[in-house]
């Protein structure tokens, strides 16, 4: 059932009003079907009754949102730059943290959290190394639907093999009743919770890494300066910031900057301070404690 244009208006005003995501006229035509399943569920048959139940029904409100969110994610998206988190970032981190032996990550839109579990992935194969560390994995996202499937590490035939090779397909998960589900070991590892990138930045705070990848793309250029305001303020002085392919920090917010030591990844953006001298690391308007904790 095609809806009409007023209840089109009415949910993608519901959307952004909820998410920031913007839903451009060019993906309009996507809303009638992306809503069908939610609307079957619950016997609603035209565009009327879904906006006057919208009215008092925080549970449907709730399902529409997260109906016409892009939760398209796989494991190791953009392999090349989980082997650079593997083999030069963590060892970085770890060479600078070594006194706290602590480390705090968070992936803000981690969608059903198969990005998380890559890193779970990358810290659980050198085990050895990282013993006698605190990790702390953190993955949010703004959708109740995804969390929930996140936090039960379930994944179909389809989705296990995007991204993950055999061998950590079979450490890692283990065939059940058509799907993969991941050992409890590697679950452990993460802690997953509903969290909107436009609010106060969850806690520990001071992340060493932060993931935000193709999550900024739909938000408007006010809305996107917020979301990169709370990233440099969950960031640790010296911590790095990871965006999506498209996504870019450059013109978008004066916190950050691509950090060329680390192609793909941001830092805080360095502060001159007069000529000859530069201090590495952002000052930012709010308090941040340094790295070592
Ligand atoms: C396209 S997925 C990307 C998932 C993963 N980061 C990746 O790159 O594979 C975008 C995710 O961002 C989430 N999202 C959208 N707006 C958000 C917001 N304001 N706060 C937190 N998450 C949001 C969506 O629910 C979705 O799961």
């Amino acid at each position: 059932m095609e809806l009409s244009g007023r209840a089109i208006d009415i949910v993608v005003r519901l959307l952004e009003q909820r998410t920031g995501q913007k839903f451009g006229a060019n993906r309009r035509w996507r809303i009638s079907s992306a809503l069908a399943g939610v609307m079957r569920a619950r016997g609603i048959a035209s565009g009327e009754t879904l906006i006057l139940r919208l009215m008092h029904d925080a549970g449907l409100a709730r399902d529409v949102v997260d109906a016409l969110l892009n939760n398209e994610t796989y494991f190791f998206r953009d392999r090349a730059l989980f082997d650079h988190i593997a083999t030069r970032i963590l060892p970085a981190l770890a060479e600078r943290r070594k006194s706290t032996r602590r480390l705090s990550v968070w992936a803000a839109g981690c969608s059903t959290g198969q990005e998380v579990l890559s890193l779970a992935m990358l810290f659980a194969e050198r085990k050895a190394h990282w013993a006698g560390w605190t990790i702390d994995l953190l993955g949010t996202d703004v959708s109740a639907t995804a969390i929930e499937a996140a936090r039960k590490g379930a994944y179909s035939q389809f989705e296990i093999q995007r991204g993950l090779g055999v061998g950590q397909m079979l450490a890692f998960f283990e065939e059940r009743s058509g799907g993969w589900q991941a050992v409890e070991s590697l679950l452990r590892m993460a802690r997953f919770e509903v969290h909107n990138l436009l609010d106060t930045p969850p806690g520990p705070g001071n992340f060493d890494l932060v993931l935000c990848r193709n999550v900024l793309l739909y938000f408007d250029s006010e809305t996107r300066g917020r979301a990169f305001a709370n990233l440099a303020r969950a960031l640790a002085s010296d911590g790095h910031l990871l965006l999506g392919g498209g996504e870019t920090a450059v013109g978008q917010t004066g916190l950050l900057e691509p950090d060329h030591a680390h192609p793909g990844f941001c830092r805080h953006k360095a502060m001159g301070a007069g000529p000859g001298v530069s201090i590495v690391g952002c000052v930012p308007p709010w308090p941040v404690r340094s790295g070592s904790r």
